[in-house]
């Protein structure tokens, strides 16, 4: 293989990897030989600029740490994650859609009880959820596991203000009831900007783009016969719902809080979780 060109260079490499015992490890490759080749191809792309997503991506690893995950932001902002998500979870009418992940899970979340005070002094207006946890067919899911996290009144995750981990609120693992419901209390969820003191950060700025993703909570739902269910519950009115930093709303997502005159205000929802699919 010799007297490559720019015609030539994608079949050599994608040649190169046909030996490959892995056949979705060969096909992932050679996909992604022929599409960042097109790419350079498409934009004419310069030394400099080469170098400079280099840098980038050299960047976006040294930001990375055990709480900070800035290549799943790049996927986020670059709409990788829901791609993949919409890919990957498409759901029966009817059941609860799935959205990003998100960075700031952590799988130590303290367990609370059914009714628990979830906030645990993090900053917020206080907010009382009551949920249930609902099979295809509409018949409550007894016991299923939920995680819940969720910023705070200054737009900050637990993880943020503490790096240390030892300060864990407006999170939770908790366990719906036998007629699969689920009430707890936390805070009133606000828009808070995705990380920008990193390479993402510069990116979105270079871009002119704004870093804000709309109110919400996050919950992870998981019961035995059912599929894993990672979504958010995001507030009506919210200035950012049309232009989510991440992509990530779904207007079956979006819910109106219920405001008495005095007193806590109130969220209900009903999570429909899907069947799991046989292997
Ligand atoms: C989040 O909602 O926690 C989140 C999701 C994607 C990127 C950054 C934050
Ligand atoms: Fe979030």
């Amino acid at each position: 293989m010799r007297n490559i060109d720019e015609r030539t260079i994608t079949e050599a490499v994608t040649r190169s990897f046909e030996g490959c015992a892995d056949p979705r490890l060969r096909t992932i490759l050679s996909a992604l030989a022929r599409h960042l080749h097109d790419f350079a191809r498409e934009v004419r792309l310069t030394e400099e600029e080469w170098m400079r997503g280099i840098r980038f991506l050299t960047e976006t690893g040294q930001k990375c740490s055990e709480v900070r995950q800035e290549f799943i932001l790049l996927s986020d902002v670059l709409g990788l994650s829901m791609l993949t998500i919409a890919m990957n979870h498409a759901k029966p009418p009817g059941a609860t859609e799935a959205t990003v992940f998100g960075p700031f899970y952590v799988p130590d979340a303290p367990e609370c009880a059914d009714g628990a005070d979830i906030a645990r002094g993090a900053p917020g207006e206080p907010l009382d959820v009551d949920v249930r946890v609902l099979s295809e067919e509409g018949r409550p899911v007894p016991h299923a596991r939920v995680d819940v996290w969720q910023a705070d009144d200054d737009g900050l995750y637990d993880v943020q203000v503490d790096a240390l981990g030892q300060q864990r609120r407006a999170r939770a693992t908790l366990r719906a009831d036998g007629d699969g419901r689920l009430r707890f209390r936390t805070i009133v969820p606000v828009a808070y900007p995705i990380p920008t003191d990193g390479p993402v950060g510069e990116l979105l700025g270079a871009s002119g783009r704004h870093p804000w993703r709309p109110a919400h909570i996050h919950f992870m739902i998981e019961a035995p016969g059912c599929q894993k269910l990672v979504t958010h519950l995001f507030l009506d009115g919210d200035r950012y719902l049309d232009s989510d930093a991440v992509f990530g709303v779904r207007s079956s997502l979006v819910v109106r809080l219920e405001r008495p005159a005095s007193g806590v205000p109130s969220l209900h929802h009903d999570f429909v979780l899907a069947r799991e699919v046989a292997a």
